[in-house]
């Protein structure tokens, strides 16, 4: 019989590289979507065929009898939980929600999940902000000393609820800490794809620049694709755990800017300090911009991770490069935008 799968969190990035690689393994995926007025298979757009494979249910996490009835539809053996408030920036601004999404609701589908179903596995998606300001590169081992609402949050339910149930409760949850990862399917409020988008548009003359927060925040971005495999795995296992998942090399948030921009055939000069610094184009126009507005109340400036476990236990290792991902991210904007561009034409 077919494996069953519950994948909360369905309708983002990750939740289309999860259901797409599990589809193919021939699961049965059951989907939360959290009901709103945007369409909720944006994602899968370009991918009607899978979206059609999947059984929506839907629910949110702040509701209990609506994860309750998610479970029973779906008589999970695999419980994929993706859903969050995943901005960070917008955690200083909303810390109630972020806690009650990212920690109380992970707390009220675990205990559901162990009671409905106590031989279901749950992951976690726990995450490399909750290291915050510990000095890369961080491991399993490394401290936690997160530094947003949205990291206290999903420190709060990894401590409590996925190694809590796994040690008090003999149930099977792990988590996998993942480091940043992107993809064209990138919400477009994250700083790698806000990059790609714009540039893109200013390179097809739908926008005069790009406006950003902190140039020198560095991140270990890998690609969505390839760490949608590693949560498979980290349940494929005998015993429950915790893995870091990362490809152990860091970038500036410039460093991207000037990737994209060479991807884009534009060549960048760089120049002031601080929220004076600015970037011009071959022909003198300024196309990148510091804006304050884009500071966070409090940064985590370094994430680099050791994802050596998660190789020697898992066998996993990240397959596209940081350039490789630059550039599938660039191109795919770049056909975007010239898309818009003649939307724009025909008008
Ligand atoms: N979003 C955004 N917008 N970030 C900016 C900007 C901007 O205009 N300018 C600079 N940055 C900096 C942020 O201050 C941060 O240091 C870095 O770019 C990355 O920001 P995001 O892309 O928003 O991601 P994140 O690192 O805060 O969080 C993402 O990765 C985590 C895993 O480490 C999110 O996906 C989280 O949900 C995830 O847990």
């Amino acid at each position: 019989m077919n494996k069953r799968a519950l994948i909360t969190g369905i309708s983002g990035q990750d939740g289309y590289y999860l259901s797409k690689f599990l589809v193919e393994k021939g699961y049965e995926v059951f989907g939360l979507i959290r009901r709103n007025s945007n369409n909720p298979f944006y994602r899968f757009e370009d991918n009607i065929d899978l979206w059609e494979k999947i059984n929506v249910i839907y629910g949110n996490m702040r509701d209990v009898e609506s994860l309750n009835r998610a479970l029973v539809i779906s008589k999970p053996d695999e419980i994929y939980n993706l859903a969050a408030l995943s901005d960070v920036g917008v955690s200083f601004e909303c810390p109630t929600e972020t806690m009650e999404i990212n920690y109380h609701g992970v707390g009220k589908l675990i205990s559901e999940a162990q009671r409905l179903f106590p031989k279901s596995r749950f992951y976690q998606a726990s995450t490399s902000e909750m290291f915050g300001r510990t000095n890369p590169p961080q491991n399993e081992e490394s401290f936690f000393l997160p530094v947003s609402p949205y990291a206290e949050a999903k420190l709060r339910a990894h401590t409590d609820y996925i190694v809590g149930y796994r040690k008090n409760h003999n149930y099977y949850s792990s988590s996998g800490i993942l480091f940043n990862h992107e993809s064209p399917k990138r919400g477009e409020k994250f700083v790698t794809r806000k990059i790609t988008l714009s540039l893109a548009k200013v390179k097809a003359g739908l926008q005069n620049y790009v406006q950003l927060g902190n140039l020198d925040a560095k991140r270990d971005w890998g690609f969505a694709g390839d760490y949608v495999e590693a949560m498979w795995l980290i349940l494929q296992q005998e015993n429950p755990d915790d893995y870091v998942i990362s490809t152990g090399v860091s970038h500036s948030v410039r460093d991207f800017v000037n990737i994209s921009a060479k991807v884009l055939g534009m060549k960048l000069t760089w120049s002031g300090q601080g929220e004076n610094e600015q970037a011009t184009d071959g022909e003198g126009n300024v196309v990148v911009k510091v804006n304050p507005k884009f500071y966070r109340p409090n940064e985590v400036h370094d994430l680099l991770g050791d994802s050596a476990k998660a190789k020697k236990i898992l066998g996993w290792e990240p397959k596209t490069s940081f350039e490789e991902l630059v550039e599938m991210m660039v191109e795919s904007d770049k056909k975007y935008a010239e898309y818009l561009k003649g939307l724009a034409e025909n008008r």
